[in-house]
């Protein structure tokens, strides 16, 4: 069901490394996302797929994970097995802010759909463009828009109401907790 689905798509930040992601599967994440909608159907995602065990050292101390709270996240020992580096050609689209509606979509189909093979990861804006392309040795023409990691999720992540408006979320005895506004809230 979507609803489940969408439910346990939360922003994960700790993996078992022992759930190693192939490329194959990264290919069948990327597959599903090219027939997602685009405007002006100009398709300017193009995808970097990183799932070796050298690659994804080297990409995840470029990577900054949850500014809001003060905790080494991944822990030690519990990183991503994989990551899909979203890129704007922008030989396409040389606007990139232009294509920043076509990377929510193409994101969430991909998360959902890792969601849905008992995998899960979190979306990384946090992390500098140049040095990624560097490190990956991503050609001129894309630029990278958007980081998902992934791996198999080994940590609990929980909705809560938020109160007063308060969205911060918080870790507590292990648990990641996350505010979410209420319909009330978001309804005008
Ligand atoms: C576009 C986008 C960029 C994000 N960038 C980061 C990031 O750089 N680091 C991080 O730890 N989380 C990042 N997140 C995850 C958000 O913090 C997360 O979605 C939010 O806390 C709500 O949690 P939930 O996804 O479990 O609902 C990003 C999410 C989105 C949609």
């Amino acid at each position: 069901m979507l609803c489940d689905l969408v439910m346990k798509n939360r922003s994960y930040r700790s993996f078992d490394e022992s759930r190693t992601i192939t490329q194959e599967e990264l290919f069948g994440f990327v597959d599903l996302a090219r027939r997602t909608p685009s405007a002006r159907n100009r398709q300017p995602l193009c995808y970097r797929l990183v799932h070796t065990k050298e690659e994804c050292d080297t990409l995840l101390p470029l990577t900054g994970w949850a500014a809001l709270v003060n905790v080494k996240l991944p822990p030690e020992g519990h990183a991503p097995t994989a990551y899909i580096v979203i890129c704007c050609d922008t030989t396409v689209e040389p606007n990139t802010t232009r294509v920043l509606r076509d990377i929510g979509i193409s994101a969430q189909t991909i998360m959902l759909a890792a969601t849905e093979v008992g995998l899960g990861g979190c979306m990384i804006g946090s992390f500098s463009p140049d040095r990624v392309s560097t490190a990956l040795n991503i050609p001129e023409k894309y630029r990278p828009m958007l980081v998902l990691a992934l791996g198999k999720p080994d940590e609990k992540v929980e909705l809560i109401e938020a109160v007063d408006g308060n969205v911060t979320y918080y870790r507590k005895n292990g648990i990641h907790y996350v505010p979410k506004r209420t319909l009330e809230d978001i309804i005008i």
